[in-house]
């Protein structure tokens, strides 16, 4: 695959390895843990930390939004294997039986959501289709999946509908029968799970393609007219710095919209732990060192630039501002409301957060009693809003000052002022009379950063993980400090 010359692979790490100091200085500072490891920034409070609600106390004070308007995600928990690294229930092979029960339940679900809200229709404003591999289903299943769904949507003021794929299901024949079918409902963004270009590491991942079947399947994509996104994780076992070097200049020559990256997680941030975790205990000298990791991240950020591609929502690199995940910006960095079907799924309602169950068994039995699924969920106290409303933009994107008022009736330009203070003092964040962003540096380090904002009880390592320097996450740690 390699086109690169030895000198240019030294060239490239040089530049790279400032970074690599960056990493001790933060360390030092308490800002990332001693042992170098992460916990992604996704939800605030934590998706795993939620307590147990039901129905009624979720919804009982909500109210729909003044425009009636969601952003909707529905989950299709279906896999042909199981990818070493996936911390997701799926069910695995064809399973024909249970997809048609599980579709039958999704449509129900719908209708018991539908319900609560007292709407006849759901007006999305963007749609993601997500899994386990929603596309694993026949082409009689995807048409009858996509028929009573969109039959449910107002689809008038919709501006992206996004599906999470996987190269297997878009080659041959029966992938360009979805390929048309999904553009013929209205399809416009797919995000491929392509995760490494390297044949090797892709058989260490357990992932069902090789780089061919990965480069086909984005080919037959780009033919369909979809605005394409491919994913690749980062710090996997047998990763060098060489192989993460040539697979990320191969894929910058794709010609895709959209390039996504995530460092691998080891520990579950769901209920279900992947086999990834026992890989590592087995073989501990396969997986890549944190330095390595960053190194790696660094590395591809160079590569992407160096090719016109910049980081727009983060992690995702496009070469046009206006390609990027409208579901993913509506929700973290606008804060909108959110609905999620299906098992996992969550809805993110203005100040509240509901989780549906992760077994399947307990799907199915909230729905035959009419029930929505939801087991465990929030209504965000003041200081849990407070806390939110930093979170999520400043992770993905910036914080404007109007919304930060709105959705939580608080001054941007009174609240954790000390924390954002030693945040700018190391060239972290920066801030005007609009908005507070991340610098580029902040960007490296954004789920450290909006942990910062974290309440002491969500943390996901204890206090003495850090070195106690200004920037450990428990000082300073109140809104009003
Ligand atoms: C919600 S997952 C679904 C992916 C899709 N089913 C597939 O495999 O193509 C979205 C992305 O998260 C990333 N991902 C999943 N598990 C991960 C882990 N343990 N560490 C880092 N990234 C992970 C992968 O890049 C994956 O494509
Ligand atoms: S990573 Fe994707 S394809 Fe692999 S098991 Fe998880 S959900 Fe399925």
């Amino acid at each position: 695959m390699s086109t690169v010359t030895s000198t240019h692979y030294d060239e490239l790490i040089e530049l790279a390895r400032p970074r690599l100091d960056d990493f001790q200085r933060m360390k030092a500072a308490g800002l990332v843990c001693k042992s170098g490891d992460f916990y992604p920034s996704v939800h605030y409070p934590p998706i795993t930390m939620y307590p147990r609600c039901t129905e009624e106390e979720l919804f009982r004070t909500y109210t729909l939004p003044r425009d009636g308007m969601f952003d909707v995600y529905i989950h299709l928990p279906f896999c042909h294997h199981h990818c070493i690294f996936c911390h997701y229930p799926v069910k695995l092979g064809p399973q024909l039986e249970e997809k048609e029960r599980y579709l039958k339940a999704l449509e129900k679900e719908m209708d018991l959501y539908m319900r609560r809200l007292g709407v006849s229709k759901i007006k999305p404003r963007s749609i993601l289709v997500g899994g386990g591999t929603p596309t694993y289903l026949t082409i009689k299943q995807l048409e009858h999946f996509l028929k009573f769904f969109t039959s449910r949507m107002d689809m008038a003021g919709i501006k992206q509908f996004n599906y999470d794929v996987d190269p297997t299901t878009l080659v041959g024949p029966e992938g360009l029968d979805r390929l048309r079918l999904m553009r013929d409902y209205g399809v416009d963004r797919l995000t491929i799970g392509v995760q490494s270009l390297n044949d090797s590491i892709l058989r260490k991942m357990n992932r069902d393609h090789n780089a061919a079947t990965a480069i086909e399947s984005i080919r037959n994509c780009q033919e369909f007219g979809y605005q394409v996104n491919i994913e690749f994780i980062f710090g996997y076992p047998s990763q060098t710095i060489k192989n993460w070097i040539d697979l990320m200049q191969k894929a910058v020559t794709l010609g895709v919209e959209e390039i996504q990256l995530y460092r691998l997680k080891v520990e579950a941030y769901g209920d279900y732990q992947g086999t990834i975790k026992k890989y590592k205990q087995i073989r501990p000298q396969d997986v890549p060192c944190p330095d390595d990791s960053l190194l790696m991240k660094q590395l591809a950020i160079i590569i992407l630039n160096q090719n016109g591609y910049t980081e727009n929502l983060r992690r995702v690199f496009s070469r046009q501002k206006k390609h990027f995940s409208v579901y993913a910006h509506n929700q973290c960095c606008n804060l909108q409301d959110e609905i999620g079907i299906g098992l996992t799924a969550f809805s993110s309602l203005r100040d509240r957060f509901g989780l549906n169950t992760q077994s399947f068994e307990e799907y199915y039995q909230a729905i035959d009693e009419d029930r929505l699924p939801l087991n465990r969920g929030l209504v965000r106290s003041q200081d849990e809003q407070t806390r939110w409303g930093i979170i999520l933009p400043i992770k993905n994107r910036d914080i404007r000052k109007r919304l930060y008022q709105r959705v939580t009736g608080a001054s941007l330009d009174k609240v954790f002022r000390t924390k954002i203070q030693n945040l700018k003092s190391f060239g972290l964040v920066e801030e005007d009379a609009n908005s507070l962003g991340v610098t580029t540096l902040g960007a490296f380090f954004a789920d450290e950063v909006a942990q910062q904002f974290q309440s002491a009880r969500y943390m996901a390592y204890p206090q003495e993980a850090y070195e106690n320097g200004p920037l450990n996450p428990f000082l300073n740690n109140d809104p009003d400090a």
